[in-house]
Formats: structure tokens, C-alpha cells, sequence
């Protein structure tokens, strides 16, 4: 491995914990003031010869539970490495008819529905008061880029893998699923998708000046239909591996090109990150 910066980190959500299609290189685990990430982080060789960084958000052997996951050590410990953007991977339910357990989705807004037990600023404790926008909590420009590399990628897999874009994800506290009443509200309220882990990630990510995008990977209908049972572990479980091996194939047919358009100093999607910077209040 050279000192080159590893530019792009990829954090892998359940059922997707590793990225074994690449070369691994070597693990690294650096400890931050938030303590260490998930998991050791992977470096991983691209065809091209450019490393990528990957990350297990619940632990390789998903022993961490979507509200203890230490966001914080996580972009910390990426950002350490040189890490500019973030491509995540993340199971979801889905509150829509025509997202089908399968399809994937890149989100662009979330309803913040944790109940405030995750710690969400790297500011807290702290006596700087910082403040970041996050009116638009995915990095807009890196997700309209993605939108016809990941189709492409999804549609080399030859079996009719539905993409959707400018979608509302819900994240929820767990570990319960939610209701059926809360389900319906949720889809009231714009939701077209819910999962446990958007948040406090996308938030940390804004606050590191890191771009950050989601590919949403939808295994249930989560409770809002009024005729199925309501969403289980196990019929998550049915969908998570099948979800897994495509992400893993979108992320290596997709991760170079990622690269390059990171690669270039002051390049748009760099430009995009600039105007999102987080401001300190003055004193
Ligand atoms: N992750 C996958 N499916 C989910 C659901 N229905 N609710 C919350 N998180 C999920």
C-alpha cells in the first residue's frame, strides 16, 4: 500500500459485511476520541489499482445494535484515513406499494425519528457551539451522479432491480419494528421508506464535511398494509442476502468511477461539500 489517501469510504449495513469481490489489501482500526469504529476497516483494492475504505456498521458479525453503533468513531476514524465521501449501504423497510422488497432507493431527505439516545454531534460535551445545515441531508449533487451508474449496475444483474430516487426516508429507534399505526403515519407524513441506521450517520457526516450518500436497499413492507402481517425479523432475514450481493456488485462496478470524480481538487462534487460547511459560532 502507498500513503496515497483512501477517498472514498463505503459503510456496509446488514446482511453486507464485507466487500470480498475487491482485493483486500490490509485492516486498519484507528482509535478516535469517540473510541474505535464498528469494526476494523478494510482496505480494499479496486480494479484500477485506487483503495477504497470499508466499514461494518453493526460489527462483521452484526453484534451492535442500530442504536449503540458509534457513528461518531466511525466518520471519525474515515475521515482519518482521508476519507471525502461515503457511499452507505442500508436494509430498509418500505411504506410505498411499488417498492418492493428488493428495489433499491437513493433517499433525499430523512424524518428524524430517533428518540434522542444516539449522540449526534461530535460537538456534544463540548463547549463549541457548531452548527451545520442539513436541510438537504444527502449530498445532492454525489446522489444525482449516482443515479445512472447505479441503474446501470442494477440493470446488469438482469433481473428487473427497480431503482427509485428523490425518496423520504424515516429513521426510527428500534430495536421493536414499528406499529401499524405508526406505519400509517409515517407514510401520512411523506415517509417512503424506514429503517434503524440513516441517522446519526448522515448528520455526522455533514458535521465532518464529508459527502455521504444512501443506497437503500428495501427488504419488507414494513405494517402499513392493511390485509399482511405486520414486518419480522424473518421475512427481513428472506430478502437482506439477495440485497447484499447486489450492493456488493453495484459497489465494485461503481466505486472507480466514484473515485475519480472525488479525485479532482475542486471538482463539482468537492464544490458541493464547501458550500455545506459547518459554521463555529463566533465568541
Ligand atoms: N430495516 C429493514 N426493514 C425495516 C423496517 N420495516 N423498519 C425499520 N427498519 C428496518
Amino acid at each position: 500500500m502507498t500513503d496515497e489517501k483512501v477517498l472514498i469510504g463505503v459503510i456496509g449495513g446488514s446482511g453486507l459485511y464485507h466487500l470480498d469481490n475487491l482485493t483486500l489489501v490490509k485492516h486498519v482500526n484507528p482509535k478516535t476520541p469517540w473510541g474505535f469504529p464498528s469494526s476494523p476497516i478494510a482496505i480494499c483494492a479496486l480494479p484500477s489499482g485506487k483503495q477504497v475504505a470499508f466499514l461494518a456498521r453493526h460489527g462483521v458479525g452484526h453484534t451492535i445494535h442500530p442504536s449503540t453503533v458509534p457513528s461518531r468513531a466511525n466518520i471519525s476514524a474515515l475521515k482519518s484515513l482521508g476519507v471525502r465521501a461515503v457511499l452507505a449501504f442500508s436494509a430498509v423497510g418500505s411504506l410505498r406499494e411499488e417498492i418492493s422488497p428488493g428495489s433499491f432507493v437513493l433517499p433525499t431527505q430523512i424524518i428524524d425519528r430517533t428518540k434522542g439516545v444516539r449522540p449526534a454531534s461530535f460537538f456534544e460535551d463540548t463547549s463549541i457551539v457548531a452548527h451545520a445545515s442539513f436541510g438537504d441531508p444527502f449530498s445532492n449533487k454525489f446522489v444525482t451522479w449516482l443515479e445512472n451508474r447505479v441503474k446501470k449496475a442494477l440493470d446488469a444483474e438482469g433481473r428487473d432491480v427497480k431503482l427509485f430516487t428523490e425518496k423520504c426516508i424515516v429513521c426510527m429507534e428500534g430495536p421493536q419494528f414499528s406499529t401499524r399505526a405508526e406505519s400509517l403515519m409515517y407514510r401520512q407524513w411523506g415517509g417512503d421508506l424506514i429503517n434503524m441506521s440513516a441517522l446519526p450517520e448522515a448528520k455526522l457526516a455533514r458535521e465532518a464535511e464529508l459527502s455521504y450518500a444512501l443506497v437503500a436497499t428495501s427488504t419488507d413492507y414494513d405494517a402499513w398494509r392493511p390485509d399482511e402481517g405486520t414486518v419480522t425479523a424473518a421475512e427481513v432475514f428472506k430478502t437482506l442476502t439477495q440485497n447484499a450481493n447486489t450492493s456488493r456488485r453495484v459497489a465494485a462496478t461503481i466505486l472507480d468511477d466514484i473515485h475519480e470524480a472525488f479525485a479532482a481538487d475542486g471538482g463539482d462534487m468537492l464544490e458541493e461539500v464547501g458550500r455545506m460547511k459547518l459554521s463555529i459560532m463566533p465568541r
